[in-house]
């Protein structure tokens, strides 16, 4: 950690407005939203500062810019977010999305106190490089939990963050293809251009002939033995939706049991992340005992196979969202094929808790390895 303590880099960040002119005031304890006030001339900031050993992630940043937009935060012109150890990826590619008018962000890495300014979201860093492919799954041994809804925009989280996806097509519904035909192209910024996601399916794929993408995302057919055993071999990750309630369960995990049993049966080395989709956020007290059930189940099966986690939803969940429940509507309305990212009143679930499953997938697997070689 650059800094000893948060209260530290506190002092250093109130410093440094000081010695800029800004007359600098701390808000009463336990005041939530923000650490410093800051005024200068007509400008009144709020200032949120984190000291952490990892980068800023998507979920505090979302946090930050809802807070901005309350009425209790109407009298800040501005909000900056300073940090010691920078944004991630997906955090910067959220900030350049939700192109928030008041929020800026800083890094100030060292007691020197140079201040890194991250510019206005169209000069957020390319992705690094990939040459060899990475696979990621989607499957659950059941249908409607979410799997085409989740590779679509996954694969369109990727596209956001400037990588080019390939997104198979395994179920023999054909559901992906319906709302996407032949893919679609993510708009790019200034200085990068859009990235795509291309649909195919099963037998467009070959091993000896790969596709220029090196994200593959494969919606999954629930029926395991629809899914091409040489595609299931190269999933370094799968995801595994299901729905936080008694059914999602189903009394003793047994979906989730023979979900992972069958993914095993082909690959030994994939990390599985069961994902709960279609989550509601202000159900807390049912969502606790659940959460409290779902935990206990699969804790056991955590202990057999250290590469199997359940995400707790507090940390990443895929919440439900009209939307999502809406998505497709494109194909009767005669517009462009499209995902369930555009923002409605300034905010747009899908495309965060997309962006935060991203974040999730790099803090907690070797993707960030991955990307390396
Ligand atoms: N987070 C969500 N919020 C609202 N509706 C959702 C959400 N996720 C999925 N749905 C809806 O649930 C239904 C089933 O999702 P789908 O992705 O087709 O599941 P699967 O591919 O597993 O059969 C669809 O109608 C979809 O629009
Ligand atoms: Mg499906």
């Amino acid at each position: 950690m650059p800094f000893e303590n948060s209260k530290d880099f506190e002092k250093v960040v109130a410093l440094l407005l000081t010695k800029a002119g800004w007359t600098v005031k701390l808000p009463p304890a336990n005041t939530k939203g923000y650490d410093i006030e800051a005024s200068k001339g007509g400008e009144v900031v709020a200032i949120q500062v984190k000291n952490y050993k990892a980068p800023v992630r998507v979920p505090q940043l979302a946090q930050f810019l809802e807070f901005l937009d309350l009425p209790i935060a109407a009298r800040f012109t501005r909000g900056f977010f300073i940090t010691s150890s920078g944004f991630s990826q997906p955090a910067l590619t959220y900030f350049a999305q939700e192109q928030h008018p008041k929020a800026r962000l800083a890094v100030i890495k060292d007691k020197e106190g140079k201040v890194e300014w991250i510019s206005r979201g169209h000069g957020t860093p390319p992705p690094p490089p990939r040459r060899e492919p990475l696979y990621l799954g989607v499957f659950t041994s059941k249908g409607g939990v979410g799997k085409t809804t989740v590779s679509a925009h996954l694969a369109g989280a990727f596209a956001l963050s400037g990588y080019d996806v390939a997104l198979i097509d395994l179920d023999p519904q054909k559901n992906l293809t319906t709302l996407l035909g032949e893919g679609i192209k993510l708009p790019g910024s200034k200085t990068r251009p859009g990235s795509t996601v291309t649909i195919y399916n099963a037998n467009e794929w070959e091993p000896d002939n790969p596709f220029d993408e090196k994200i593959i995302v494969c919606d999954c057919s629930p029926v395991f033995e629809k899914n091409p055993r040489e595609l299931v071999e190269r999933f370094s990750y799968c995801l595994i939706p299901t729905t936080l309630n008694p059914l999602g369960l189903n009394k003793n995990g047994y979906v989730i049991r023979q979900t992972l049993e069958l993914i095993r049966r082909f690959n030994k080395t994939a990390y599985l992340f069961v994902l709960i989709n279609n989550y509601f956020e202000d159900e807390t007290r049912r969502s606790d005992v659940l959460k409290e059930q779902y935990h206990r189940y699969f804790a056991e099966l955590s202990q057999h196979d250290s590469r199997f986690k359940f995400i707790d939803p507090d940390e990443v969940a895929i919440r439900n969202s009209r939307q999502l429940f809406y998505w497709g509507y494109h194909i009767y309305n005669g517009e462009a094929n499209q995902l369930a990212f555009n923002s409605i009143g300034g905010r747009c679930l899908p495309k965060t808790d997309f962006l935060n499953l991203l974040d999730y997938l790099e803090a907690h697997s070797t993707i960030a390895d991955l990307k390396q070689s």
